[in-house]
């Protein structure tokens, strides 16, 4: 419906992995069409998302690389739209723990698709559970598993099949809030991250991004989960870890 040439010419980053060849498709038209509406809304808003362009830059290259993709984001927010239009023909999943938040942002932007989370920690408790998952077998890496973990409280044992059954190929955790002491923290997220990997069938890795690295709690469980060894980049308050499945010597997470 555009008169913009930007918008309506045949796009010449082809082979980006973002923008569509010539012989469109209904699904190429649909795509194009996604990502014009979110440089439209973007351009005409005035709140900007809270990660830095140089963070952003980071997803932005790997989901790039990998579109059509699953990813999977924890937390809803202003940037969702733009994670999710980077990704027009992949599974862009977000996780939310505040069905308000979830209800605010869908009423102006329905068709992204966001699940409501309960978490079942309290950011004070982030010292006592890593203590919990020291003694409670059902945490440790051999076992690996989330769906009806009820005894490991750092597994997130109630979502839905799908998020269960998708091999996640980017996960974002930017969610939930982990500033105060009352909040989810990140500790279930990060956890949840780390088994969603390990578990991977298929091939290559799962690329975790880890938002707000300059916390302790932050800092603490991508230690314990994700490891020294999988981080592959740092840039402002970004981690990036590239986390290969995990191999049947390999029981610890790191
Ligand atoms: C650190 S924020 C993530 C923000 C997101 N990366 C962005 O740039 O907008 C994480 C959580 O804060 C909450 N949140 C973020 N913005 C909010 C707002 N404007 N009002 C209420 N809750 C908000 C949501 O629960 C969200 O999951």
């Amino acid at each position: 419906m555009s008169n913009n040439p930007i918008l309506c010419e045949p796009p010449v980053l082809v082979g980006s992995g973002i923008l569509p060849d010539l012989n469109s498709t209904e699904d190429d038209i649909i795509s194009r069409n996604f990502q014009a509406d979110a440089v439209l809304h973007y351009a005409t808003s005035r709140v900007t998302p809270q990660q830095t362009m140089d963070e952003i830059k980071v997803s932005f290259d790997i989901l790039k690389s990998l579109t059509p993709c699953n990813f999977l984001v924890f937390g809803l927010g202003h940037d969702s739209f733009m994670w999710s239009s980077i990704n027009p023909r992949g599974t862009t999943l977000f996780l939310e723990e505040d069905p308000k938040w979830v209800k605010a942002i869908l009423r102006h932007l329905p068709f992204l698709r966001a699940n409501n989370v309960n978490y079942r920690t309290k950011l004070y408790e982030a010292e006592k559970l890593i203590e919990h998952y020291y003694k409670e077998p059902d945490c440790w890496a051999r076992k690996s598993f989330l769906r009806g973990n009820h005894k490991c409280m750092l597994a997130l044992d109630m979502l839905t099949d799908e998020l269960y059954d998708k091999e996640w190929d980017v996960i974002m955790i930017d969610g939930p809030k982990g500033y105060f002491d009352k909040a989810p923290g990140r500790m279930s997220a990060i956890y949840s991250a780390a088994v969603m990997a390990r578990n991977r069938k298929g091939s290559g890795v799962t690329n975790v991004l880890l938002h707000d690295v300059d916390r302790d709690v932050e800092k603490v469980y991508a230690e314990v989960f994700l490891c020294r060894k999988n981080l592959v980049k740092g840039v402002g308050r970004l981690w990036h870890f590239q986390i290969p499945p995990a191999s049947h010597v390999n029981s610890d997470f790191c």
